[in-house]
């Protein structure tokens, strides 16, 4: 049987495969996305030229560490393709995302890419999601407040902590992880919790998957949105 970690590789040096010679590519953030960025390095030691759009403050370090030339998402608002992880994904392809902590920049490159690509190992498959604590990102201020009105939508939330002081997300915002148990209806229930003031982007990626690449003890296996 093959490890995890073996299987992260798998699924990230398949997603490799998709970048071809003068696109943009979306980096994600995360240890699978980790192995895709090894990957990538070593295909632009070989010649190939892309510009790489970053998630995350670790993710741009990791690419430029790599050789991969980096741009900005203002400069380069059309993204080919993205290569990205995910915490959990259902059956529909719908994702929770932020574990890692990216998930705004993720959404907001995410909403820019033509084809999504979404790397993971086999133990992030659920028929419905809710088995991974739901990442909200929100502004700091009014922060309890906000928790509340959260957990009035039916789930029990947690500020995420970084030894004694809350998590601080690359834009400065904190994390609430939320755990809702089965999420029925996650377009719904994304829609609900925008609504609520403070919120800033909820890891809730619905409709936005366009490849679904799991490593598997057996192989990769690819799914495409239908
Ligand atoms: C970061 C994310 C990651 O894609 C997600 O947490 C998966 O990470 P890993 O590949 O380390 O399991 O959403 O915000």
């Amino acid at each position: 049987m093959k490890g995890v970690e073996a299987l992260k590789r798998m699924a990230a040096e398949r997603a490799v495969d998709y970048v071809r010679d003068g696109m943009v590519v979306g980096l994600g953030t995360g240890s699978t996305v980790y192995y895709a960025l090894l990957k990538l390095g070593e295909r632009v030691r070989e010649g190939l030229d892309i510009v790489g759009i970053p998630t995350s403050r670790r993710t741009e370090e990791i690419a430029r560490q790599r050789g991969i030339k980096l741009g900005d998402i203002n400069d380069y608002p059309e993204i080919d393709l993205t290569i990205d992880g995910a915490d959990e994904v259902d059956s529909n392809l719908n994702l929770i995302k932020g574990g890692g902590g990216a998930l705004l920049r993720e959404k907001i490159v995410a909403h820019a890419t033509s084809f999504e690509i979404i790397i993971v190992d086999e133990r992030k498959l659920s028929e419905v999601l809710g088995s991974f604590p739901l990442p909200v990102e929100i502004v700091p201020y009014g922060w309890r407040r906000t928790m509340k009105v959260l957990a009035s939508h039916g789930c029990t939330p947690s500020l995420r902590m970084n030894g004694g002081s809350p998590y601080l997300t690359d834009n400065g915002n904190y994390i609430v992880d939320c755990a809702f148990g089965r999420i029925e209806d996650p377009a719904g229930l994304e829609e609900k919790l925008l609504r609520v003031p403070g919120v800033v982007e909820v890891g809730l990626f619905v409709g936005m998957c366009d490849l679904l690449i799991i490593g598997k003890d057996g192989g990769v296996e690819e799914v495409r949105r239908s």
